[in-house]
C-alpha cells in the first residue's frame, strides 16, 4: 500500500518538477529520497513519513511555488487524495514547513523523521553535486558568479537571507559551509564533513585561479 502511495509522490514530482533548472529538479528530489531513507535507518525514524515527506519536500517551496508555500496546499492536496490518515499528514505537512534555511531564522524540526528529511535536504546543497547546483541556481536567479568587491554577510536572518543578492562563491560562506555544523544526525555530520572538505579544495583552486596563480 506504502509503495503504491511513494510511486504515486514520484510520479506526482516528476511532472511538477519538468521545467525546473534552479537545481531544484525531480532528480534533486530523487536524491533526497535516497539519503533521508538512508539517515532514518540509522536513527529507526518511521520511514513512511521520512519517505512521503522527502518525495514531496520541495512541492510547496517558497521560491517554486509562493502561492502555496504557506499552507503545504500541493503537498496537502496530494496526501488528502491517499488512504493516509490525518495526523500522518499533518506530521508530513509540519516536516515540509520547517525544512527549508531561513539564516539566522532556521527551524530544528521537532520530530526525528523532520530532523532526517532536513538533513538530506541539506546534504545534497554540499559536496561536488552542491556545488554544481549552486552554480545552477546563481545562473537561474542571474547572479554573478563571484565579486571580490562584495563580502559575504554570514549572520543574515531570515528576511535578509531572503532579500540577498549576492554572488554564488558568498553563498558558499553565507550557507553551505555553515550547514556541516547544523545537521541533525550523527550520520549526515560523518557525511557533510566528507562533502564540505571537497568544496573547500574546490575554493583554494578557484581563488588560485581567479588570482592567475595558476
Ligand atoms: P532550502 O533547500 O534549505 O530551502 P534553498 O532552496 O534556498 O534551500 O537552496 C537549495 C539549493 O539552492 C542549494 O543547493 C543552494 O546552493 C542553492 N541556492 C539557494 N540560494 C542560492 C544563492 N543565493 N546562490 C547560489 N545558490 C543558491
Ligand atoms: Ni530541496
Amino acid at each position: 500500500m506504502i509503495k503504491e502511495i511513494i510511486d504515486q509522490a514520484i510520479a506526482y514530482v516528476k511532472e511538477l518538477f519538468e521545467n525546473e533548472y534552479s537545481g531544484h529538479d525531480y532528480f534533486h528530489t530523487i536524491r533526497v529520497f535516497k539519503t533521508a531513507t538512508l539517515i532514518a535507518k540509522e536513527e529507526n525514524a518511521n520511514l513512511e513519513v521520512v519517505q512521503l515527506a522527502a518525495l514531496l519536500h520541495d512541492v510547496d517551496d517558497r521560491k517554486l511555488s509562493p502561492e502555496t508555500y504557506l499552507e503545504q496546499s500541493n503537498a496537502r492536496d496530494f496526501l488528502l487524495k491517499q488512504k493516509i490518515d490525518r495526523i500522518t499528514i499533518d506530521n508530513i505537512c509540519e516536516i515540509i514547513r520547517e525544512i527549508s534555511y531561513m539564516g539566522t531564522d532556521s527551524v530544528t524540526p521537532r520530530t526525528i523523521e523532520g530532523k532526517c528529511v532536513q538533513d538530506a535536504d541539506r546534504l545534497d546543497a554540499l559536496g561536488a553535486i552542491g556545488i554544481a547546483r549552486a552554480f545552477a541556481y546563481g545562473g537561474n536567479h542571474n547572479r554573478q558568479m563571484y565579486n571580490p568587491d562584495i563580502l559575504p554577510n554570514m549572520q543574515m536572518n531570515k528576511d535578509e537571507y531572503y532579500k540577498s543578492q549576492s554572488s554564488t562563491i558568498n553563498h558558499f560562506y553565507e550557507k553551505l559551509l555553515l550547514l556541516s555544523k547544523l545537521m541533525n544526525t550523527a550520520a549526515a555530520q560523518r557525511i557533510a564533513k566528507q562533502r564540505e572538505e571537497y568544496m573547500n579544495a574546490f575554493l583554494d583552486e578557484f581563488f588560485l585561479e581567479w588570482d592567475g596563480v595558476r
